[in-house]
C-alpha cells in the first residue's frame, strides 16, 4: 500500500514547496520513499512553471533542505483522484479546496496544521508580503507537523 500527500497553499512558491521539501525529507530519512509521494500545489495560476521563492529556498536551505528543483503547479480537479490527504497552509486554501472537492472524496481534507504539536497556530501565515522572520516561522510550523503527520502516516502503512 501506498499513501499520496499533496500539501496547498496560494501561490505554490512559499508555504506548500517548504513542506513538500520539508516532509519528502522526512519520509525520505524514514526509509519509506517507494510507499509515500508527496508533491505540492497553488490553489491560483499565478506562479505555474516557476521555482519556490527565492527567500522561501535561501531560509530552507539554512536548515539543510533544497527546494531548488521544486516547480509550481496549480490544483486540479483530479487530484482528489491521486491525494489520500490534501493538506491546506491556510483557511481560505482549504475554502477553496472544499469548493473543488468531489461529494464523495475518499481522503483527508483539512488544515496541514492539525498534525501539529504547538497548538498556538492553526494556520501557516503567509510569508509572501513580510520579513524574514515570516519564513522563519513558516519552517518551524512546517517541521513541527511534518513529524505529527509522518507519525499518522506510519500507523496507517
Ligand atoms: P504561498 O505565498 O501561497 O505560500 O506560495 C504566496 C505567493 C504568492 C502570492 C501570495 C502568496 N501572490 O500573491 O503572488
Amino acid at each position: 500500500m501506498s499513501i499520496n500527500v499533496l500539501f496547498v497553499c496560494l501561490g505554490n512558491i512559499c508555504r506548500s514547496p517548504t513542506a513538500h521539501g520539508i516532509f519528502q525529507r522526512k519520509v525520505e530519512q524514514a526509509g519509506l520513499l517507494d510507499r509515500v509521494g508527496v508533491e505540492s500545489a497553488g490553489t491560483g495560476p499565478w506562479h505555474v512553471g516557476k521555482s519556490p521563492d527565492a527567500r522561501a529556498q535561501a531560509k530552507a536551505r539554512e536548515r539543510g533542505y533544497d527546494l531548488s528543483q521544486l516547480v509550481a503547479q496549480q490544483v486540479a480537479p483530479q487530484d482528489f483522484e491521486r491525494f489520500d490527504y490534501i493538506l491546506a497552509m491556510d483557511g481560505n486554501n482549504l475554502e477553496e479546496l472544499q469548493l473543488m472537492a468531489p461529494e464523495h472524496y475518499h481522503g483527508h481534507l483539512g488544515l496541514f496544521l492539525d498534525f501539529a504539536g504547538q497548538s498556538h497556530h492553526r494556520e501557516v501565515p503567509d510569508p509572501y508580503y513580510g520579513g524574514d522572520r515570516g519564513f522563519e516561522l513558516v519552517l518551524d510550523l512546517v517541521e513541527d507537523a511534518s513529524e505529527g503527520l509522518l507519525a499518522e502516516i506510519r500507523r496507517r502503512l
